[in-house]
């Protein structure tokens, strides 16, 4: 066993008691190099982080640049940091009118504490609305709109009140009423078993947001920079929320999340008290360098396009396992739910495929559901070898079922 393993076993802290446990010597492409000498395809990216794949060379250039010029200087918000500043521009040309300003943090979970803090502050009203399935991160708040009790239930009490819908239906909504402060909600659900809604809920739901004066939140923190076949899955829904919330692919690679709003609304955080919001590292001048540089490649290919061409074929291909093990396959660009007729059969699916050199992992909420994520950037013959490993994988299950 590597001294790293061994550390690993005795030292850090556990997540699961049977973790993946690749030791990753360096990463190139869609493809992970381990200490056992082998290579692995990468179809989850880190969870959707890795667009471009891992050593994008533009990303590794800005990161250098950005060391050499300097690291961290003071809490957020209170120099001017040319990394940030650049970054937000650049977000609030692209994104809608109304989400031209930028809160950066370290991460998703934190993205949503943010938000909610500011739906709070603007309305004045306490409760929150979070659907089935849903998954914004692990810090407490964030863990109350997890739509699973099993994973609320040991942290129990958890800030609230949270009031949960069902998600894709429309008849629902009207349990938003003028006592909500927020809704939060994944447009896509990832975690939740990759769950695409109809277009015209999230429509609905922005109505009756506008109608009771609930802020409506979207968590794109999976969804954005490309995934899902388009830049964000607002332009798919052709649907503005109040908030939006970014992670992951965000930082290109290094830890960045953010919280996106109207000058109006993110103005509250920096009055009664001033100072009121702050963190020391959130928008850390390295990861915005890296991100940036990231969303610039992004957008100048045009992966949302890629993701979706990519991603219908890989789809169609999926399709064709269907059978006594597969019993659905359904994505949007390059987030792909593969749905097995039982939850140890998508493990055991998910360890045959790992065992032949491709990473794939089950989602949360939706054990049944095998999640792929890959890099934007997967190119034909790695899709090849990813299709040829899952089917051998399948097989090898129903011999020794
Ligand atoms: C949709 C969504 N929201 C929020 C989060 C939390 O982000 P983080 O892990 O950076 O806190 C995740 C993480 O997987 C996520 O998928």
């Amino acid at each position: 066993m590597s001294a790293a393993r061994d550390a690993f076993r005795r030292h850090l802290a556990q997540t699961s008691e049977a973790p993946i446990g690749l030791e990753v010597t360096r990463a190139e492409g869609c493809w992970l190099y381990c200490a056992d000498g082998r290579r692995y395809l990468d179809l989850i990216a880190g969870i959707g982080v890795s667009a471009l794949g891992h050593g994008n060379p533009a990303v590794i250039a800005a990161i250098e640049a950005q060391a050499r010029r300097h690291l961290h200087a003071m809490v957020y918000g209170e120099y001017v940091i040319e990394a940030q500043a650049r970054y937000a521009a650049r977000l609030a040309e692209t994104l809608p009118a109304g989400l031209g300003r930028v809160y950066f943090t370290n991460s998703g979970a934190e993205a949503i504490e943010g938000a909610l803090k500011v739906a709070r502050k603007a309305t004045g009203r306490a409760t929150f609305v979070a659907f089935d399935g849903a998954y914004h991160g692990d810090t407490m708040a964030a863990l109350a709109l997890m739509g699973n009790a099993a994973f609320r239930a040991p942290f129990e009490p958890l800030p609230g009140p949270v009031r949960r819908l069902p998600f894709g239906d429309e008849a629902a909504l009207g349990a938003i009423d003028e006592t909500v402060a927020a809704v939060v909600i994944e447009p896509v659900q990832a975690e939740g078993g990759v769950r695409i809604p109809a277009r015209e809920f999230i429509v609905a739901l922005r109505d009756r947001c506008t109608r009771t004066g609930a802020l409506l939140i979207f968590d794109e923190v999976l969804t954005g920079f490309g995934r899902i076949g388009r830049l964000f899955a607002l332009d798919h829904f052709e649907v503005a929320p109040d908030l939006l919330v970014l992670a992951k692919a965000l930082g290109g690679g290094m830890p960045l999340g953010a919280f996106c709003g109207s000058d109006e609304l993110i103005g509250r955080l920096a009055r009664d008290p001033p100072l009121g919001h702050i963190t020391t590292f959130g928008g850390h001048p390295v990861s915005c360098a890296a991100g940036e540089a990231a969303f610039e490649q992004i957008v100048r290919e045009r992966l949302w396009e890629r993701a979706a061409r990519v991603g219908a074929a890989l789809r169609t291909r999926l399709e064709g396992m269907i059978g006594r093990e597969i019993v659905a396959v359904r994505g949007i660009g390059l987030l792909i739910g593969i749905e097995f007729a039982a939850a140890e059969r998508a493990r055991r699916f998910v360890a045959e495929t790992i065992a032949r050199g491709v990473v794939i992992n089950w989602t949360l909420n939706a054990d049944r559901v095998v999640r792929l994520a890959p890099p934007l950037v997967i190119g034909p013959a790695e899709l090849d070898f990813a299709v040829g490993t899952m089917r051998d994988a399948l097989e090898a299950m129903s011999g020794g079922a």
